[in-house]
């Protein structure tokens, strides 16, 4: 089976879902059923033909949401008896999912009409820019490319750029540091992550994106900034010549409303940060909207230093523990690796006490960590990024870095 017939497979499933909705919401139930039925079923038929596709989880709460409806709308109208057989779904499709026996119509309608609202985290994140740990020249980047002109806009005569990638590996920052700028800056921050946009919007992706940023553009009448944040933005693009997700209409939205703030909003203060993991499988297309690209990099010995201190500090360490050794032996490790060694050693001293059988008595502590617990910790757990992996970080940061 061809990518090209799943495709075509995965823009019938959209085509028969939206008709559903609109026959639907019209009152035309008969008809809606039935289209409702072959999005089911052209659904199941992707699921079944691309067993490992990423998007397959979603398809299939799609496909049992569109079953509910079917079963709600028969039970309401006394259109078909009870215990007519359906399309049978796969268990995993049941999870997930909470439209239940709902029969009122036009309630379901609005949840099938994927709501912008709750993909979308408006309120500040905890997070303050000194909580992010090194990583000074991407704060300033993003303090300069945002602080700066919305401070003195007469200074940026030839405009600003809008459009800010954070890429690096995995565990270093991005999100962090995007919830942090959201905390920085006097202003509205809209976070998405791009898998639910492709989710959750199947058939409505490109619509959906067009009111995220219609949203955001209403925003900016308070006059303060608006960032809208976009997690794991490669999703968006799906893997090259395997776009069966709807990927290629909702990038090629994405771009027209980028290029929107660019051009028509020369004095607009909305800003779109993008976050990845990778890099390279943003088109350049994409990335040319993203006129500053910030390598997000692993932490430096110092940078490991600062994280030890924070993740022991409320840890009772052993004598021969100390923050420079620590900060050596985890080179190639990254934030989050950190967090996750910390962690684990304290486990060991915590599984020592419950083994030796005194864990129940309130007053008795585990034994202090010792630098051999950390040791080996880090032996039986390697760092998530591999140092081929950094090299490919290293090689394109410096091809495609804008600061
Ligand atoms: N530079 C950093 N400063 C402080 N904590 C960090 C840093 N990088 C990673 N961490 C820790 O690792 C976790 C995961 O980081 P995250 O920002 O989600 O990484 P990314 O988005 O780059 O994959 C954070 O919640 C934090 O606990
Ligand atoms: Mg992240």
């Amino acid at each position: 089976m061809s990518v090209v017939a799943a495709r075509e497979l995965e823009e019938d499933a959209r085509k028969y879902a939206s008709e559903a909705i609109r026959l639907d919401s019209q009152g035309a139930h008969g008809m809606a059923i039935q289209m409702y039925q072959r999005a089911i079923s052209t659904l199941i038929k992707l699921v079944h033909l691309y067993p490992d596709y990423h998007l397959n989880r979603h398809y299939l709460e799609r496909a049992t949401v569109y079953q509910e409806r079917v079963k709600a709308i028969q039970q309401a109208h006394g259109l078909i008896p009870h215990d007519q057989p359906s399309e049978e779904l796969p268990v995993e499709a049941t999870t997930n999912v909470q439209v239940g026996g709902n029969t009122k119509g036009p309630q379901v309608v609005q949840q099938l009409k994927a709501s912008f609202s709750e993909l979308v985290i408006k309120e500040k994140p905890e997070v303050k820019w000194d909580d992010v740990i090194g990583l000074e020249d991407c704060k300033g980047a993003i303090r300069e490319s945002i602080v700066f002109p919305f401070l003195r806009p007469d200074l940026f005569k030839l405009g600003w750029p809008r459009g800010i990638l954070l890429f690096g590996p995995p565990g270093c920052g991005k999100t962090m540091i995007a919830a942090a700028t959201a905390a920085e800056i006097d202003g509205y921050f809209i976070s998405i992550d791009a898998a639910s946009i492709m989710s959750k919007w199947l058939g409505e992706g490109e619509k959906n994106v067009a009111k995220l940023f219609n949203n955001a553009r209403k925003m900016l009448s308070d006059n303060k900034p608006v960032i809208i944040f976009v997690d794991e933005i490669d999703s968006l693009l799906g893997t090259r010549g395997q776009e069966v997700g709807g990927e290629v209409r909702v990038r090629d939205q994405f771009l027209r409303e980028t290029d929107g703030i660019n051009d028509k909003g020369k004095n607009l203060h909305l800003y779109v940060i993008g976050a990845t993991n990778k890099p390279w499988s943003l088109d350049p297309p994409f990335l040319r909207r993203f006129v500053k690209r910030i390598h997000v990099q692993m932490p430096d010995s110092n940078a490991r230093m600062a994280q030890f201190r924070i993740y022991t500090a409320p840890l009772t360490l052993a004598e021969d523990v100390n923050l420079e050794a620590l900060a050596r032996l985890s080179e190639g490790y990254s934030g989050s690796d950190i967090k996750d060694i910390c962690q684990s050693a304290q486990l060991r001293v915590v599984r020592e006490l419950f083994s030796s059988g005194k864990a129940l008595d309130k007053e008795t502590q585990p034994r202090p960590i010792a630098l051999a617990d950390f040791k080996e910790v880090m032996r039986s757990r390697r760092p998530s990024v591999s140092p081929e992996m950094r090299r490919a970080y290293t090689q394109w940061s410096d091809s495609f870095t804008a600061l």
